[in-house]
């Protein structure tokens, strides 16, 4: 049996499309057959509650937040919430937002070893999941922590119009500490995914995003991050949010939709499970996504 491959989606800014990503690549990977867990780790519950229109879990139930403190010791696919199933035989399933996720953080501070809770959670999916994606918080805490100690790979989204060179620079170093701390082999950097901008680009995007697209290769100081995919704003993830529906569901045929598929080809290669020449079909010229929406009435 394997394990699954876990990817946490990471940025310490707010507001720059980590559950989006994370949803519309959730439901890329179902349709592509591939039974996916996605995990809401962030205390504001977005992704449970927004992006999935799923209920938030009573606390009095058995819920995620308990069993990251250790208050619950049962099975973990009993906190386990079913989303969704597709044509192809995936699932996308959550690890669901509970209220009580705010007073985690604290309570992990005064545990043993924290940041491996995580990580020990999730091996009792072996055999049970291909994919895991964490929604990280908008902050580098614990809980982050424990989501760098569980992953395998790192998408970082990023929003052109408010990352410079030096904020990325500065977000991968601050990565590297942590795992130079928590002592765990640097995990793979898959590369960035641009998004929550508005096309047609404006001037200080348009710059801001040559500057993302050269990151590594302009001073050849840092390793290169390629860019995956780009993911504007568009009304379809907006509507698919309000009808609780991943966007290949609600709208597979929007540009934005082979986004998040190019996404889930990316991860399904980097498990193992599709060969590498999957990606080189998915990849033909991203920046036409970027750019073709504007067209398309931003669909
Ligand atoms: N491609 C998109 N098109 C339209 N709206 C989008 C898109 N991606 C994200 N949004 C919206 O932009 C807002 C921010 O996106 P999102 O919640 O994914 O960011 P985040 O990084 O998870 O934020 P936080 O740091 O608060 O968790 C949300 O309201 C979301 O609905
Ligand atoms: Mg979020």
């Amino acid at each position: 049996m394997a394990l699954p491959r876990v990817t946490a989606i990471l940025n310490q800014k707010g507001g720059v499309g980590k559950t989006g990503l994370t949803a519309g690549t959730g439901g890329a990977l179902s349709e592509r057959g591939r039974r996916t867990l996605l995990v809401d780790l962030d205390p504001q519950g977005h992704l449970t509650t927004e992006a999935l229109g799923l209920a938030e879990v009573d606390p009095s139930e058995p819920n995620f937040a308990a069993a990251l403190t250790g208050e619950f010791t049962g099975s973990a696919s009993d906190l386990v919430v079913r989303h969704s199933t597709s044509a192809a035989g995936g699932v996308l399933d959550v690890l669901p937002h509970c209220v009580s996720m705010f007073l985690v953080v604290r309570k992990l501070h005064a545990a043993r070893s924290p940041e491996h809770r995580l990580a020990r959670l999730l091996q009792q999916f072996e055999g049970v999941y291909d994919h895991v994606l964490i929604d990280c918080p908008p902050s580098l805490d614990v809980l982050t922590d424990t989501a760098l100690v569980a992953a395998d790979g790192v998408l970082i989204p990023v929003q052109p119009s408010n990352t410079s060179l030096r904020a990325l620079r500065l977000l991968i170093e601050q990565v590297a500490v942590i795992e130079e701390e928590l002592q765990i082999t640097r995990r793979e950097l898959h590369g960035l995914v641009p998004g929550v901008y508005r096309r047609p680009l404006s001037g200080i995007a348009a710059y801001k995003m040559s500057e993302l697209e050269l990151y590594g290769i302009s001073d050849g100081e840092v390793p290169p991050l390629p860019i995956l995919a780009y993911l504007p704003l568009a009304v379809a993830v907006e509507e698919a949010w309000l009808s609780g529906k991943p966007l290949t569901d609600y709208h597979p045929t929007a540009p934005i939709a082979d986004a998040y598929r190019r996404l889930a080809t990316h991860l399904d290669v980097a498990a193992g499970l599709s060969p590498e020449s999957a990606l080189e079909r998915a990849e033909e010229s991203p920046e036409d996504t970027a750019q073709s929406g504007a067209e398309a009435g931003e669909k």
